[in-house]
């Protein structure tokens, strides 16, 4: 669980990354080319990267292949320890919980089904819809659907979920891993977490509110 969601939370940061070229505008070069940055990171990722080790367009498809081996890992590691606990509480002892837990962490499973059901959407719309209908311009689909509130907000609904799932997960997956060697070690892990999925979340919504505000046309 700590290992796959440690390399998804890398792909988050470089789709955050890639998601902020949308700020730089369209622009003629000396050459008198136009030069749209967000799609040509677009291009280079799904036919150029790592051409001509590999031919064009295989490396994106290994890439999908990663990511989708992490999530599916990610969420069986998920069910089973889900399972695990259920089975482990099932006495008839009735016990006053004593441990503290934050709401991000008591949203840990239920916003994680969440969070998968809004990325199946998000899929949908940006990567299943526009290969089907051979449209191969993300700049201007993305600026098609942030003009409009209702998708802005269900990015931002989306990304708050992604915020409080990090929030607790980031800390939790070093702390799996052993860096929790001491009560300080561990209320650091917990501010950095706290800082990385602050980050992810500003990240990723600046460029929908600058698209609805009209900063990004
Ligand atoms: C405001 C938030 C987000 C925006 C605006 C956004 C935007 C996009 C866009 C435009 C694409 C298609 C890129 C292209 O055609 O080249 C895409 C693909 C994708 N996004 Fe997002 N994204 C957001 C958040 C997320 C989050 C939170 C996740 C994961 C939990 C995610 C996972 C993916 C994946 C897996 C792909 C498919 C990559 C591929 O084509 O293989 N995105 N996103």
């Amino acid at each position: 669980m700590a290992v796959t969601g440690l390399v998804l939370i890398a792909f988050l940061l470089m789709h955050m990354i890639g998601n902020l070229k949308m700020f730089i505008p369209v622009y003629v070069n000396e050459v008198g080319e136009t030069v749209n940055e967000f799609n040509h990171y677009a291009e280079f990722l799904k036919q150029d990267l790592l051409y001509p080790i590999l031919p064009k367009g295989v490396f994106i498809w290994i890439f999908r292949l990663v990511i989708l081996a992490c999530l599916v890992l990610h969420i069986y590691s998920a069910v089973t320890l889900w399972l695990r606990a259920n089975r482990a509480t099932a006495s008839k002892y009735t016990v006053k919980k004593t441990i503290k837990q934050s709401f991000s962490s008591k949203w840990m499973r239920w916003g994680g089904i969440l969070l998968a059901l809004l990325l199946t959407w998000h899929l949908i719309q940006f990567t299943i819809v526009p290969t089907l209908a051979g449209d191969h311009d993300p700049r201007s689909l993305v600026i098609a659907a942030f003009q409009q509130p209702l998708f802005v907000a269900i990015y931002v609904a989306m990304m708050l979920v992604v915020y409080l799932h990090l929030a607790h997960g980031f800390g939790s997956a070093f702390m799996t891993l052993g860096a929790n060697t001491s009560p300080k070690a561990e209320r650091v892990l917990r501010v950095i977490a706290h800082w990385v999925a602050a980050l992810i979340l500003v990240g990723f919504v600046a460029m929908p509110f600058s698209v609805l505000a009209g900063v990004i046309n």
